[in-house]
């Protein structure tokens, strides 16, 4: 039977740098055989374009199908001023929610080949190599109840809700414990126990599961601190678990040490590794359609997408090998680019990496 994958290039750069990523998984469908097929669907802002909201039925439906799914990038300014319950972003926050997307594989890996991209010391960076997994269904985003409200005295007043049920906390944090067991075996959780209720039950569990991973070595850091040494002494960390809030913003600290956001590749897995692969970077309104974006970490999604769900680490390790080659050659997009190497473009970037494979 072929495995079926889902392709929602979306917004801005997304169309762009997804084509690219296509040339490079039909070339690896060849030359390994994967007998993988593809579909494309709408998601996010032109998905409201034609249907009027941003996750429209045909999309899920294909979505949950689908053995796994590939996506570009959603939003941009076109669509930020329409109904908050409508919005691009909404979209995405909903395919995750509905297909159970709960753990989010976030690596910042730096090139040695872009060492110098870094906005630290390359002495601090010089293969940094840290996986944040990031609870993604539950936490502040989906909290209820939620709202903008007005009070008696007529004042408006915005309230969240951040919960966690056990069961969630487990689950994301057997995630981690087994990913930290397949790399250096060091495990941080980070929580913000010393104020808030919902992450000391957060600590509490994984500290609970802990002795089912013996092998693997467990701490716990504040957010705040956690922050702080993501840039005062990075390398320190192996495997980051935590929830969707702190997720959010610590993946973009970490991708930022490696200087290059246009490298970084993201898995969504589900319960049984089906997932949702993209780039970790957006869709980038103000480059988009002039072919110059990185189609890098949309090709590396990929090889994610063949290591996680379709367990084919050969033809992954193919992909992440050519893009290293590609680099040695000294290609560049103009994100990542310095004095020395050779300027190209989104279709040349994509090409090289084919050609490399
Ligand atoms: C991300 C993004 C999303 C999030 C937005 C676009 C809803 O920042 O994937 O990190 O907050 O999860
Ligand atoms: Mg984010």
């Amino acid at each position: 039977m072929t495995k079926h994958i889902v392709i929602l290039a979306g917004d801005g750069i997304g169309p762009e740098i997804m084509a690219e990523a296509e040339k490079v998984l039909a070339k690896v469908n060849d030359q390994f055989g994967l007998g993988l097929s593809w579909s494309h669907e709408l998601l996010g802002g032109c998905a409201i374009d034609t249907h009027g909201v941003p996750l429209p039925d045909v999309t899920l439906d294909a979505a949950s199908k689908a053995d796994a799914i590939l996506l570009g990038a959603v939003g941009g300014p076109k669509w930020d001023q329409i109904e908050r319950s409508i919005r691009p972003e909404r979209g995405l926050l909903k395919i995750r929610s509905e297909l159970n997307l709960f753990a989010n594989l976030r690596p910042a890996i730096l090139y040695p080949q872009l060492a110098h991209a870094s906005s630290l010391k390359t002495e601090l960076v010089a293969g940094l190599d840290i996986l944040i997994v990031r609870e993604l269904t539950g936490g502040i985003y989906f909290g209820q109840p939620r709202g903008i409200r007005i009070l008696e005295n007529g004042e408006r007043q915005g309230y969240n809700t951040d919960v966690y049920s056990e069961s969630e906390i487990r689950r994301i944090a057997h995630v981690a414990f087994q990913l930290a067991q397949q790399r250096n075996k060091k495990l941080l959780s980070v929580d913000k126990a010393n104020v808030l209720e919902v992450t000391e039950l957060w600590k509490q569990v994984v500290t609970e599961i802990a002795p089912e991973y013996p092998d693997v070595e467990l701490s716990h850091m504040y957010v705040d601190n956690a922050a702080m040494q993501l840039v005062r002494r990075p390398k320190q960390f192996d495997v980051i678990v935590t929830g969707n809030l702190f997720g959010d913003i610590l993946s973009d600290e970490a991708a930022m040490l490696t200087g290059s956001i246009g490298m970084l590749p993201s898995a969504s897995l589900d319960q049984h590794k089906k997932g949702m692969y993209e780039p970790c970077h957006g869709s980038a309104p103000d480059i988009a359609g002039q072919g110059v974006a990185n189609p890098l970490a949309t090709i590396l999604s990929v090889a994610m997408m063949l290591r996680y769900t379709f367990k084919a680490d050969a033809a992954a390790l193919a992909i992440e090998a050519a893009v290293g080659r590609v680099l040695d050659q000294g290609l560049r997009t103009p994100d990542i680019y310095s004095e020395g190497t050779t300027k190209v473009g989104t279709q040349a970037m994509g090409e090289a990496v084919v050609a490399a494979l």
